[in-house]
């Protein structure tokens, strides 16, 4: 095949979908492997039929270990299906264990590596994400930035700039082409008993945010504040992760704990919040674009373009300074322009991968 997509969790579903129906299109041949680092049907199964995928070439089916394990069994699979595949490009997406895997299996072989996300950084090396993103944006051949800001952050590593493409980011892709579809989903907002507006949505799954009790409870205490001056639910579909900490948890009353939600469910509870609190990565990007004021559960992030537009505000980690962010975000007219592109980041990022020459690489394209 031309090309191998490799992926293993829910947003690499999410934001490579695009890409392999534009692959379809064009009928460009290639392959999809399937890590298995996610491997809950609700983290990917679901995300397979609603994005309209069909089912990988490859399911590696290697789940949940430490970092070691789990990227040491990924790299030795990835390896050989590329073995035998021999495709002329690999594309990876993101900061995942799944990303690093890839990155380091393509890096020995013969073919390109393309990077789909790349030049996010969130400056804190205690992020496995960070690691993650900077082995594999100083490993690839090509580089796709979303942002002028991502290629600027590769170019002031000395990533040679011919090996950058600004493209926009393939979540906007996919938020144009399943936004009318969760427009109808209006179940999941009865079934949860919250009405369009009136509610906030949280998602936390971030290791070190979940995985210390004591710093998990001062955000749900946050949340519960802001929940109380607003006089409103905050529902959570709660990541896996998350789900077995929060057991020995307190959650406060007006917060209500689901199970992760379709992708289209999903959407539409994003579009109809009145603030959405998270330490999601994707879920930063989709709220920019959506309209939808959203505090960012951490103290930093690699989504700064969110920030600047006046979307996303970073609350922190303590019940205060949570509280007093969202008040500063609740009610924000969604004036900002979406800084991610205008959707068609999968053509561009295929006309760049198929260009066989560093000539292929334009930073003026988003
Ligand atoms: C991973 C990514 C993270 C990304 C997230 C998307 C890394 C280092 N982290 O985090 O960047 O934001 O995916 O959701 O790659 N589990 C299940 N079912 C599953 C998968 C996981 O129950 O299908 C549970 C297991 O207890 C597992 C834990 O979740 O140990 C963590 O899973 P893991 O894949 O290691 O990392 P994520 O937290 O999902
Ligand atoms: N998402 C979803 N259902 C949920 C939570 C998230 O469909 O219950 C989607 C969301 O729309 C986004 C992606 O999952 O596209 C984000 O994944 P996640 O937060 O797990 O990872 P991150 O982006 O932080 O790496």
């Amino acid at each position: 095949p031309q090309l191998a997509i490799v992926l293993g969790t829910r947003p690499e579903i999410v934001k490579l979908a695009p890409i392999i129906r534009e692959c379809r299109d064009r009928d460009v041949p290639h392959i999809v492997v399937h890590t298995g680092q996610h491997y809950s049907p609700q983290l990917t199964e679901v995300f397979f039929d609603e994005l309209e995928l069909p089912p990988p070439d490859h399911a590696l089916g290697v789940g949940s270990a430490t970092h070691g394990e789990q990227t040491g069994s990924m790299i030795a699979g990835i390896e050989e299906v590329l073995l035998e595949a021999d495709p002329e490009t690999v594309l990876v997406q993101g900061d995942t264990n799944t990303t690093l895997a890839a990155t380091i299996a393509a890096s020995k072989l013969d073919a390109e590596l393309g990077h789909v996300e790349a030049g996010l950084r969130s400056d804190d090396r205690g992020m496995p994400e960070e690691v993650n993103r900077i082995i594999c944006d100083h490993t690839a051949d090509r580089l796709f930035a979303p942002t002028p800001a991502a290629a600027e952050n590769l170019r002031a590593e000395g990533v040679p700039s011919d090996r950058i493409s600004v493209t926009g980011n393939t979540v906007v892709d996919a938020l144009q082409r399943h936004r009318g579809l969760a427009a109808d989903r209006t179940a999941v907002l009865d079934d949860l008993g919250v009405e369009p507006g009136e509610y906030g949505l949280l998602t936390l799954h971030r290791a070190e945010n979940v995985d210390d009790p004591d710093r998990f409870a001062d955000l749900l205490t946050g949340v519960g504040r802001v929940a109380r001056e607003y006089e409103m639910d905050v529902v959570y579909p709660a990541h896996p992760r998350a789900r077995k900490k929060l057991e020995d948890l307190r959650v406060p009353n007006a917060v209500e704990v689901v199970e992760p939600l379709d992708y289209l469910e999903f959407l539409r509870l994003e579009s109809d919040a009145s603030v959405i609190l998270t330490d999601s990565g994707g879920v930063q990007e989709e709220a920019c674009v959506l309209g939808v004021p959203c505090v960012t559960l951490r103290e930093n992030t690699e989504r700064p373009e969110t920030i600047a537009a006046g979307a996303n505000r970073l609350g922190g980690v303590t019940p205060t300074g949570i509280f007093e962010t969202a008040r500063e975000m609740v009610g924000t007219d969604a004036e900002w322009e979406n800084p991610f592109g205008d959707g068609d980041a999968a053509a561009r990022i295929l006309d760049a991968a198929a260009a066989t020459d560093a000539d292929g690489a334009d930073d003026s394209a988003a």
